[in-house]
């Protein structure tokens, strides 16, 4: 029933580049699929201020007059457009890249009975969330010259690889079809990465809610350079779409903030302890009821077919170093220094298993198999 949980974000609210402060809510009302593009409402000339949840949207000329003053210089240029498009959904918000045109990051709040299907009620003529039923679509909030399209990922090798998995938004068939807005979506390479390792560590972070009692989690594309020949450092990465549209980014980063422990309902699919290294878990005192816990991990994973063998943990990375790379300030310095490592609180490990959902793959043709997660790269 109430498997729509209204929760805050971060606590305090979240902080998200220059777009200010942030109050995730899950929205105790579904938005419908055909939602109105977020408030039109100018972002702040001011520095971001945590207390004001603001949300920062499309400030076209209609816009243009609040921001006179402090762009009279610009004169008829005025205000070029959003930093990027906020957009609020059932199951998660995310923020809009119009010029790369997929998601510049989204987060979700999950927890246990989040990621659930509703119950259905007795008479069994409950209502049926599948994945089978959503299908993905432009999303007409976009201006249509920015907007991804159907036709740039037809073809393209790439599988339309979601940001906000479908299997986290169970609650409702609507939340589940809000998944597949082109908006949550990025080039992602199929075989190997986003039907796979991909896919298994989605897993692995839904797993986390027998952990946890809350988890915020951000996914966030990254451009990340690599050192050429020459020995400068480029980004180098492939626009799909004819004439091409959509960027395929280099690397993708799942950021995880678990906070308190999970119920014990909850915990028997926890994964298990970390091993020896695990001394800390035990100090922690995990069975207890620790509100108060805080978790973090960060992740950052190649656009490329990844082994399954290769260790999730060997992805791991301080949080700082996605948010240096994404240009984002994810968590307020109180939180990242409270957090323990979540490597050091769970295993953070995934389960090979297969998915059987060819529903996120178009004909693609697999990429050169053996190729190697690159970790050299610079963040
Ligand atoms: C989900 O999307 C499908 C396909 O567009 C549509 O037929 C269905 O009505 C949508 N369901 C809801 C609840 O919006
Ligand atoms: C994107 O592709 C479409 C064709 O599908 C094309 O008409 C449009 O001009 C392209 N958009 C941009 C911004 O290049």
């Amino acid at each position: 029933m109430s498997h729509v949980i209204p929760a805050s974000l971060f606590a305090g609210g979240l902080v998200l580049g220059v777009s200010g402060a942030l109050l995730l809510q899950r929205s105790p009302a579904p938005v419908p699929v055909a939602a109105q593009p977020a408030a039109q409402q100018a972002p702040s000339p001011g520095p971001p201020s945590i207390s004001k949840p603001a949300t920062v949207v499309d400030a076209g000329p209609s816009s243009a007059s609040s921001l006179a003053v402090s762009n009279s210089q610009l004169g008829p240029a005025s205000y070029p457009g959003p930093v990027s498009d906020f957009l609020q959904h059932a199951a998660y918000v995310s923020g809009y890249d119009r010029r790369l045109r997929h998601p510049a990051w989204t987060a979700e709040h999950l927890t246990a009975a989040s990621i659930k299907r509703p119950p259905s009620p007795p008479g069994g003529s409950g209502q049926n969330v599948d994945r089978a039923l959503s299908v993905f679509r432009e999303d007409e909030r976009i201006p249509e010259m920015f907007r991804a399209r159907m036709v740039d990922y037809l073809r393209s090798g790439y599988d339309r690889g979601h940001m906000v998995p479908a299997a986290d938004a169970k609650s409702s068939q609507v939340a589940m079809n809000e998944t597949f807005f082109l908006t949550n979506i990025a080039p992602q390479v199929g075989a190997g990465m986003n039907r796979d390792y991909w896919a298994h560590t989605e897993d692995f972070v839904r797993r986390l809610t027998a952990r946890f009692a809350d988890l915020y989690v951000f996914t966030i594309p990254l451009y990340l350079p690599r050192q050429s020949s020459d020995g400068k450092w480029r980004v180098t990465y492939e626009v799909i779409g004819n004439p091409p549209n959509v960027s395929v980014p280099t690397h993708f980063a799942k950021v995880i903030l678990g906070v308190g422990a999970a119920s014990s309902n909850d915990r028997k699919l926890a994964p298990p302890p970390a091993p020896s290294s695990g001394g800390l878990t035990s100090k922690v005192g995990f069975a207890t009821h620790d509100s108060h816990m805080l978790a973090l991990g960060a992740f950052v994973m190649p656009n490329s077919v990844i082994p399954n063998e290769a260790p999730l943990e060997s992805f791991a990375v301080p949080v700082e170093t996605v948010e240096r790379a994404a240009g984002l300030t994810l968590f307020p310095p109180a939180i990242k220094s409270a957090a323990k490592r979540l490597c050091d609180t769970v295993k953070c490990q995934i389960i090979v298993r297969e998915f059987g959902d060819k529903s996120k793959s178009l004909s693609a043709p697999a990429p050169a198999p053996g190729a190697v997660p690159v970790r050299s790269q610079t963040m």
